[in-house]
């Protein structure tokens, strides 16, 4: 499942062609459609749930882009847990990271001594992630873990590999359910690579 990928159907093309949420803009192929997702971010949330048996857990949510999947994957966590989000800024409007990461919103949430879950659309040189490590290491959590709804496997310079990892995602510049191209994209329902 972890390595289910993309449909490059001619069902694909059409239901792309008659989008109406596209503006008219045209996308390559659906890569995860969203009965896929539902399917493995069910998982992923049992496999969460499996993994904190006891402990203070708050889930992370890194904004903008994990706002779908964290209100997806939250439902399949079976167990007490807060929820906080953190605002990062790393790309601007472009496709490539600059690797310089702005920090716009601090969670409230006091993180020392609770097992943090960083949840994360998509890891792609793994700059945003090393950066962001650090800094919430710095508040002392008890445990800090990464769950990424994409890998596209390619950050090299990574220190810590994401813990759970939805699919491992293609070479291609993704968008949909939470990515987002210049913030458009974000609202649908499944994950499509940009032309
Ligand atoms: P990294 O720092 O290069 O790992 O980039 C991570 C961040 O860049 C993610 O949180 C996304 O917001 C954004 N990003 C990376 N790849 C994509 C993509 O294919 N589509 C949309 N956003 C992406
Ligand atoms: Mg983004």
């Amino acid at each position: 499942m972890a390595n289910a990928t993309a449909d490059t159907t001619g069902d694909s093309h059409a239901q792309l062609d008659a989008d109406p949420r596209l503006e008219g803009r045209r996308l390559k192929r659906v890569a995860f459609d969203a009965a896929a997702i539902a399917a493995r971010v069910r998982e992923l949330g049992e496999e969460v749930t499996r993994a904190y048996p006891d402990g203070e857990l708050l889930a992370l949510g890194l904004l903008k882009g994990s706002f779908m999947f964290l209100s997806d994957l939250v439902r399949h966590i079976h167990r007490p847990l807060g929820v906080d989000f953190i605002v990062a800024s790393s790309y601007g409007s472009g496709t490539k990271s600059s690797g310089i990461v702005r920090l716009l919103y601090d969670p409230e949430t006091q993180l020392q001594g609770k097992d943090i879950l960083l949840v994360e659309d998509i890891v792609d040189s793994g700059r945003t992630l090393n950066c962001l490590m650090d800094l919430l290491s710095a508040r002392r959590p008890k445990s800090l873990e990464v769950c990424a709804l994409l890998n596209k496997n390619v950050a090299t310079e990574l220190r810590k590999p994401p813990r759970f990892v939805g699919f491992d995602a293609p070479h291609e510049f993704l968008v949909g359910y939470g990515l987002d191209h210049a913030e458009s994209f974000r609202h649908l329902p499944y994950i499509a690579s940009l032309q």
